[in-house]
C-alpha cells in the first residue's frame, strides 16, 4: 500500500475563499489540518471484486469502469481525449441500491483491484457530527486520500449528491449548500478514485451527474445471487447439517433479503447452536430458519438488516 508522503497535494489552481479567507499555512490553523486528517484512517482493503455477488450486467458495468479508470491517462492524453470532453477528469462513481447489498464491500473490492488504500468517510456522519465544519472535514479528507493514495469513500451520501436548495431560508441550509460546493470543488481537483453509497439514486444535483463516471446499481440478490450468497458466507469449516434441499430452502426463504441479512443470519444461526451445544455444534436447518425469520423482523420494524 502506498506510504504517506505530505507534500504530494498539488495546489489548487485558484483556492476557493469559501468561508471569505483564505487559510494560511502553519501555527494554530496547521495543527488544526492536522487534527482533521487524523479523522480519517487509510485501511488495507481486503475484500475481493471476484467474491462480489452481483448480476453480470454489473459486474460487466464495474470492469468497464475499472479500464476506463486504470486507462484514464491513456485515453485522456495519450489518445488526446481531455481536449474534446471537458469533464474527462471525473473518477467518481455512485454505487446505489438498499441497505446490505454490498456498497461497502465493493467499494474496499474496488479500492483493491485499483492498488490502492480505502479511507471510509461515512458522508452522513460528517454533516451531522461536526456541524458547521463540515466543508472542512470534506476537504481534509480529499488531502489525506491525496497524501495516502487512498480510494475515498463516501458511504451514506445521499444528502450530498441530492439537489442543491434554491430557496434558502434557513443558516442549516447555507451550510448544506456549501458544503455541496466544497465537495464539487474537491472533485474537481482530486485525480483519484472517490465512490459514494447512497440508498436512494432519484434527484440527483445536476453538477454531481456530470461529475460521476458512473451510477452502479447494487440491486437485491435473485434466487442464483442468494445461492451464490449462501456458499460465500458458510465456510467449509462451518460445522453444518444441511442436505441440497436444505440449502435450497435457505434459498427461497431469503427472497426479498440482501447478502448482509444473509451475513447476519449465518452468524445468528451458528451463536445459536453454539449456546445449545458449545463448539462441537450441529448448526440445523431449524437454526438458519430461526434467524431468517428474525431479520425478517428487524427490516420490517427498523428497515434495515438486523444488526
Ligand atoms: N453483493 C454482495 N456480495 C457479497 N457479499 C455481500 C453482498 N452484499 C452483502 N454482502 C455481505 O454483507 C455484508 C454487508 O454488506 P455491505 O457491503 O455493508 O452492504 P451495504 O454497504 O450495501 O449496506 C458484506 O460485508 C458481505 O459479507
Ligand atoms: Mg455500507
Amino acid at each position: 500500500m502506498a506510504t504517506e508522503s505530505p507534500n504530494t497535494a498539488p495546489e489548487a489552481p485558484a483556492r476557493p475563499v469559501l468561508e471569505g479567507r483564505v487559510v494560511p499555512p502553519g501555527g494554530a490553523e496547521a495543527q488544526d489540518l492536522a487534527r482533521r486528517l487524523a479523522l480519517f484512517t487509510v485501511e488495507a482493503p481486503r475484500r475481493r471484486l471476484a467474491d462480489l455477488v452481483v448480476p453480470d450486467g454489473t459486474r460487466r458495468q464495474i470492469a468497464a469502469l475499472l479500464t476506463k479508470i486504470r486507462y484514464h491517462h491513456v485515453l485522456y492524453e495519450d489518445f488526446g481525449l481531455g481536449e474534446i470532453d471537458p469533464y474527462g477528469g471525473r473518477t467518481a462513481i455512485n454505487l446505489y441500491g438498499p441497505p446490505g447489498t454490498g456498497k461497502s464491500f465493493a467499494a474496499e473490492a474496488l479500492a483493491h483491484e485499483l492498488g490502492l488504500g480505502l479511507i471510509r468517510a461515512n458522508y452522513a456522519e460528517i454533516e451531522s457530527k461536526f456541524v458547521g465544519e463540515t466543508a472542512k472535514n470534506i476537504r481534509a479528507a480529499f488531502q489525506k486520500a491525496r497524501e495516502a493514495q487512498a480510494l475515498l469513500f463516501f458511504d451514506e451520501a445521499d444528502s450530498i449528491l441530492g439537489r442543491r436548495l434554491s430557496h434558502i431560508t434557513q443558516s442549516t441550509d447555507h451550510a448544506v449548500n456549501v458544503s455541496r460546493s466544497v465537495m464539487l470543488l474537491e472533485l474537481d481537483r482530486f485525480a483519484g478514485v472517490t465512490v459514494f453509497a447512497t440508498n436512494l439514486a432519484a434527484n440527483y444535483d445536476t453538477a454531481f451527474i456530470r461529475r460521476i463516471l458512473g451510477h452502479v446499481e447494487m440491486p437485491l440478490p435473485d434466487a442464483a445471487g442468494r445461492r451464490q450468497l449462501w456458499r460465500y458466507h458458510v465456510p467449509a469449516r462451518m460445522p453444518v447439517q444441511l442436505d441440497a434441499a436444505d440449502w435450497e430452502r435457505l434459498v427461497t426463504e431469503t427472497d426479498g433479503l440482501a447478502g448482509g441479512d444473509i451475513l447476519n443470519s449465518v452468524v445468528a444461526a451458528a451463536s445459536a447452536a453454539l449456546e445449545r451445544e458449545g463448539p462441537a455444534c450441529r448448526i440445523t436447518l431449524a437454526d438458519f430458519l430461526a434467524a431468517i425469520q428474525a431479520a425478517k423482523r428487524a427490516k420490517a420494524v427498523i428497515g434495515r438488516p438486523a444488526a
